[in-house]
């Protein structure tokens, strides 16, 4: 049986949006909306949809560094959402993060050194020196040299950058790691040598991470579940390859048309989903998706569908794979 590290219960963020001279509240952006998932132990959950879908809102609240509207987040059988500011500034150190723009989560007058010693210092652990020999070993372990612990970030390419990010998140030797679009921001090139280097420290450290894009095409490989979000919600979760095999939701069947293939001579049609993502502050009653979706049915425009298990391990929230079916 794989072990449970983390599960998440009905999720939500909702910003408030004020206006008028007294600042009252005159609605609210659902940027999470009823989000559930789990994440077992050693495993990498792949969380992906369009740009405003709420996957970074999903993951800073994993760590509350955003306080959820409601919801539950079971870390290592503890609830997040329950316990103080100062049980949550230690549980940080079983769950850390890496950011899309290494360049603008590295401070750029801080050395190497004193960057990925950072988290050592907030939570206490080692003196100078026993900090100093494990920035040295993180360096090697992410593929760089020693002699990098003395510069500054900007003498760093960027992958070599997202390197020391990677590096600063394992100092503390979390269990969980959120990383969010870590690869998004270099080149092509450069992107699979980051994301082998995140396979690789996986095993070795028995990480787990939750894998944030907005490519279904940048997962496929390190991901052993994907879930698909739209408007706030998880639209569909599977395992990695029935995912891409048998995608089940019409949003997922779009997204990966999308996405290119490496045979010239597979013939794929490409479907074009017609108009805008609506806003998060004035979703579509009923389906999210139901404005753009073309199979959308009358249902789909009064009953929310709610994600249930369509094969198994394969869950989708569409009115197509309904009771009656
Ligand atoms: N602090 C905030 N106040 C109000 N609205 C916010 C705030 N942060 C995010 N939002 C809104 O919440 C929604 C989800 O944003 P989020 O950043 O989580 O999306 P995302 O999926 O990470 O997008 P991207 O791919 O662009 O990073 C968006 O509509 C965004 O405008
Ligand atoms: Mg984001």
């Amino acid at each position: 049986m794989p072990e449970t590290l983390l599960e998440v219960e009905g999720l939500k963020k909702h910003f408030p949006i004020r206006s008028g001279l007294l600042q009252k509240q005159t609605g609210s952006v659902k940027a999470v909306d009823d989000v559930s998932f789990t994440l077992n132990k050693g495993e990498t959950l792949g969380l992906v949809g369009e740009s405003g879908c709420g996957k970074s809102t999903t993951g800073r609240m994993l760590m509350r560094l955003l306080e959820p509207t409601e919801g539950k987040i079971i870390f290592d059988g503890k609830d997040l959402t329950k316990i103080s500011k100062s049980e949550m500034r230690k549980a940080r150190k079983d769950i850390q993060m890496v950011f899309q723009d290494p360049f603008a989560s590295l401070n750029p007058r801080h050395t190497v050194e004193r960057i990925i010693e950072e988290p050592l210092i907030v939570h206490g652990l080692g003196n100078k020196q026993e900090r100093k020999k494990r920035v040295k070993e993180l360096l090697d372990i992410v593929g760089l040299s020693s002699y990098h612990a003395g510069r500054y970030p900007h003498q760093f390419s960027g992958g070599q950058r997202q390197r020391i990010g990677i590096a600063r998140a394992l100092a503390v030797n979390p269990k969980l790691i959120i990383a969010d679009e870590p690869v998004s921001a270099l080149d092509v090139s450069i992107q699979s040598q980051v994301l082998n280097l995140l396979d690789d420290l996986q095993k070795e450290f028995d990480l787990t991470y939750l894998f944030v894009a907005h490519d279904l095409g940048v997962v496929r490989h390190i991901s052993d579940r994907v879930a698909v979000m739209y408007l706030g919600k998880i639209v569909e979760i599977s395992d990695g390859d029935q995912l891409y095999e048998q995608p089940k939701h019409p949003y997922t069947q779009a997204l990966l048309s999308a996405v290119p293939v490496a045979d010239p001579d597979y013939k794929k049609e490409r479907i074009i989903l017609g108009g805008d993502v609506p806003s998060a502050s004035n979703p579509p009653k009923g389906c999210p998706f139901h404005t753009r979706c073309p199979m959308a049915m009358s249902i789909c425009k009064e009953v929310v569908p709610n994600l249930q298990e369509v094969e198994q391990g394969h869950l989708t929230a569409c009115h197509l794979y309904g009771e009656s079916k």
